[in-house]
């Protein structure tokens, strides 16, 4: 089964989520094929706008942690150029076109990191952000150190990455990091039909506006994405990680009393 749906219409690509069952949370192979879609659809002239979704009842979990774990037991010398994570984050903060996300139930890690780079966002009521790196032994990626401040303000962003509290719609709303909170089972259909409206608009006053209002700071997102994946992949190798990696699989709570 294919864990990422891609349809075109109406000069919008749609890519939804499609691993319920774990969450949506997200594979090496999901990242690349997520990462291709993006690379194809930005040199595809059929393709005006992209959009992505999840269930009207999770949009994603984040990353698979059955992954994270094996690729905690990868080879070191591996860098983070290597990690399938690395290169979708690459190519969806560069991605020229607009890009319209719909949120429903949780979205954790990644689920919502990638939000930043989306540039309009519709969510649920049951919409739950959360990055909580720290309670896996992690750091933020996605340039989410640099990004999440700038959005949220400094204390407000040092809570929700240090403390890694879920943070329901209403408060992702008024710190901006979604665009407008519907109910959960119109929020695709009301996502869709923003992306088509833009989709309608000229594309070359599109792509030129994107790049415009991301000039002051692509170049330091790439950076902080590289800074960032090398303290992830150090990380991801840690005690605290393994302890909470391997909680998470037995179902129990972490003991960090020793890291
Ligand atoms: N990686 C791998 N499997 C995951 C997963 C993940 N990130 N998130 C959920 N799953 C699996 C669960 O292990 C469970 O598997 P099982 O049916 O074999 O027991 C199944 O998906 C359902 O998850 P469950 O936790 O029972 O669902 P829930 O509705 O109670 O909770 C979440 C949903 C998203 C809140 C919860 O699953 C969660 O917190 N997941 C981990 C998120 C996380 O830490 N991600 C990494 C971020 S960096």
């Amino acid at each position: 089964m294919t864990h990422i749906l891609s349809h075109t219409e109406a000069g919008v690509l749609t890519l939804t989520f499609n691993r319920v069952a774990r969450k949506n949370s997200i594979t090496g192979a999901m990242y690349d094929t997520l990462a291709t879609a993006l690379e194809k659809a930005a040199d595809d002239n059929a393709v005006r706008t992209v959009l992505i979704q999840g269930d009207p009842t999770i949009f994603s979990a984040g990353n698979d942690i059955a992954d994270f774990m094996a690729a905690a037991a990868a080879p070191a010398q591996q860098t983070e150029a290597d990690s399938p994570a690395i290169r979708f984050l690459r190519v969806i903060a560069a991605f020229p076109k607009p890009l319209v996300a719909s949120v429903c139930g949780p979205a954790v890690g990644i689920g919502t990191t990638l939000l930043f780079h989306c540039d309009l966002v519709y969510a649920g009521d049951n919409a739950a952000f959360s990055l909580p790196f720290v309670n896996l032994g992690l750091v933020p990626e996605a340039a989410s150190s640099m990004l999440v401040p700038q959005m949220f303000g400094y204390h407000r962003a040092a809570e929700a990455l240090l403390l890694g509290e879920p943070f329901m719609a209403e408060a992702a709303l008024e710190v901006g990091l979604v665009n407008r909170v519907v109910p959960p089972m119109e929020c695709n259909g009301i996502a869709q039909s923003q992306a088509r409206k833009l989709a309608a608009k000229p594309l070359t006053a599109l792509v030129e506006t994107k790049r415009l209002l991301k000039l002051s700071q692509q170049a330091a997102v790439q950076e902080r994405i590289g800074v960032e994946g090398k303290s992830f992949a150090t990380a991801m190798r840690s005690p605290a990680a393994k302890e909470a990696f391997t909680a998470f699989m037995e179902k129990r709570k972490p003991d960090f009393s020793n890291v």
